[in-house]
């Protein structure tokens, strides 16, 4: 049983999954492929989301009916960018977990993830609160572009991050 993150790593280099990986040259670029098109497809929503908030595209549709169409393509893809990384991260584990702009990268995420949802609840309570809803609290408009852009710059975070740790080896 691996007893630190070192012996960890160790551990998963010796595995099947790790040397399949290694072994075939076609794999990391396929993940990385893939990896790169699943953050197209979440940056392209979070940009379309956050332009609607703070009101310089869509203004024929409500923030709502924007965050509908567009959020779900998010939770979508991460799961596919979680999968594509571990098997990344398999073939040389020491270079990412041991990483700092690695483990940042995964702060980050965790971060932009719960300012994401935190945003879509925003956004929620602010078309009940429009539609008369007596229940729903008021929602302060400003805040709810603020949290847009702030949630984006976060993402925004996550791709520096994801290109910096290349070159941030052995940090
Ligand atoms: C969900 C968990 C994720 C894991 C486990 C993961 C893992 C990885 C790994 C292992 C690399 C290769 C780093 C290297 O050795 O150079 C990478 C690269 C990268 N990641 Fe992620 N990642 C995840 C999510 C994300 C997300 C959500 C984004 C952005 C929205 C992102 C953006 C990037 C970018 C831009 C690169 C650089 C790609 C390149 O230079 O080819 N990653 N990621």
């Amino acid at each position: 049983m691996p007893s630190s993150l070192h012996d960890f790593c160790l551990w998963v280099e010796k595995t099947n999954l790790s040397m399949f990986v290694k072994t075939n040259e076609w794999v990391v670029p396929t993940l990385q492929t893939i990896h790169i098109l699943c953050v197209a497809i979440i940056m392209s929503s979070i940009v379309m989301i956050t332009l609607r908030i703070v009101g310089l595209i869509g203004k024929d549709e409500s923030v709502q009916a924007f965050a509908a169409r567009f959020l779900p393509w998010i939770w979508y893809t991460i799961p596919a960018l979680a999968i594509g990384g571990l098997l990344q991260i398999s073939a040389e584990p020491e270079r990412s977990l041991m990483n700092k702009i690695f483990q940042l990268k995964m702060v980050l995420l965790v971060a932009a993830m719960g300012g994401t949802i935190f945003l879509g609840r925003k956004i929620s309570a602010s078309a009940a609160a429009a539609a008369g809803d007596a229940v729903a609290p008021a929602v302060n408009q400003v805040q709810v572009r603020l949290i847009g852009v702030a949630v984006f710059v976060l993402w925004i975070a996550i791709i520096v991050a994801g290109r910096w740790i290349a070159y941030a080896v052995g940090l």
